[in-house]
């Protein structure tokens, strides 16, 4: 496989973020998004996180350029033609990439790798929108992906032990920790943490404690940086419900039942930071 390039598609947050620590690892990347005016932004992004890795002194002035001049923008898949993997971080929505999946499998090579970002979709069902089920995987980055260290690596039914082991290779290339997962609803991450925060949701409900005091109980109990209800306004309210719904749907298990604050405070339009409200107030 070619490692010496990269396709990256979708320059939102995610894939901006997987273009820079790739071609921070010395990799040629080329990042396709749909939108000219998304792809500006994604490059703007990359600009100022490496601007401010530079006031940092944790990158010279001479090594941003280098890093800079490795990634290009395209709004043409054709562009991925040459890549030996290539990083689907486009819109979470299936139809949206399951489009993907197929215009990126006729365009690549038959050896290249693909891999989906997807936080929520099958791997197998997005392997089969494409003729090489067995060279694809799920590659599960964290966000901001440039500071967070992990990355769950994800095997569909009929991804191969190669395309697996060469998966995680590019892992380590680019300075990440992998962990391998099956291919189950929330992968490991979020599998935990969303119904530990959605628990922490029921117990303010409850009147356990108050949401102040939730917080601190495990940031200083548990040793956590942040408390889950924080944590909640963080990812957003909405994005939290959808997680759990999905979980209850496709496990089918009640313990995964969203609590009934947790909707109350979606359909009242409190989602956290985005809204200036959850759990606690922002200004
Ligand atoms: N944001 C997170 O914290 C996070 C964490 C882990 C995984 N993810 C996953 O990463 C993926 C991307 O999330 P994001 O937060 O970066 O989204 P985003 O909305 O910031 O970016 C998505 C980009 O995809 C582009 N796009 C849409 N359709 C496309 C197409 N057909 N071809 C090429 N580009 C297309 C959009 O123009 C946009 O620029 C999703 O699957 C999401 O579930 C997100």
């Amino acid at each position: 496989m070619n490692l010496s390039k990269i396709g990256v598609i979708g320059a939102g947050t995610m894939g901006n973020g997987i273009a820079q620590v790739s071609a921070a690892a010395g990799l040629e990347v080329v990042m396709v998004d749909v939108s000219q005016a998304a792809l500006d932004r994604g490059l703007a992004a990359i600009g100022g996180s490496l601007d401010r890795l530079v006031k940092k002194q944790k990158l010279s002035a001479d090594d941003q350029a280098v890093v800079r001049s490795r990634i290009r923008g395209s709004t043409q898949y054709r562009d991925l033609a040459a890549a030996g993997l290539v990083i689907e971080a486009a819109t979470e929505n299936p139809e949206v990439k399951r489009g993907i999946m197929r215009q990126a499998d006729e365009i690549m090579r038959p050896e290249a790798i693909l891999a989906t970002n997807t936080s929520s979709i099958s791997i197998t069902a997005l392997a089969a929108a494409t003729t090489r089920a067995e060279r694809v995987v799920g590659m599960h980055f964290f966000n901001p992906v440039p500071v967070m260290g992990l990355v769950e690596l994800i095997r569909g039914l009929l991804t191969s032990e190669e395309t697996h082991a060469r998966a995680a290779q590019f892992i380590a290339q680019i300075g990440k920790t992998a962990i391998s997962v099956r291919n189950f609803p929330g992968f490991a991450v979020n599998r935990i943490l969303c119904p530990m925060i959605n628990e922490a949701i029921f117990a303010l409900q409850e009147g356990v404690a108050a949401a102040a005091d939730i917080d601190e109980a495990i940031k200083l109990g548990c040793n956590h940086p942040i408390g889950p209800l924080a944590l909640a306004d963080l990812i957003g309210l909405d994005t939290l419900l959808s997680i759990m719904e999905v979980f209850q749907r496709d496990y089918g298990d009640p313990k995964y039942r969203p609590a009934p604050l947790l909707r109350e405070m979606v359909a009242a339009g409190l989602l956290g930071r985005k809204s200036g409200q959850g759990f606690f107030r922002y200004t």
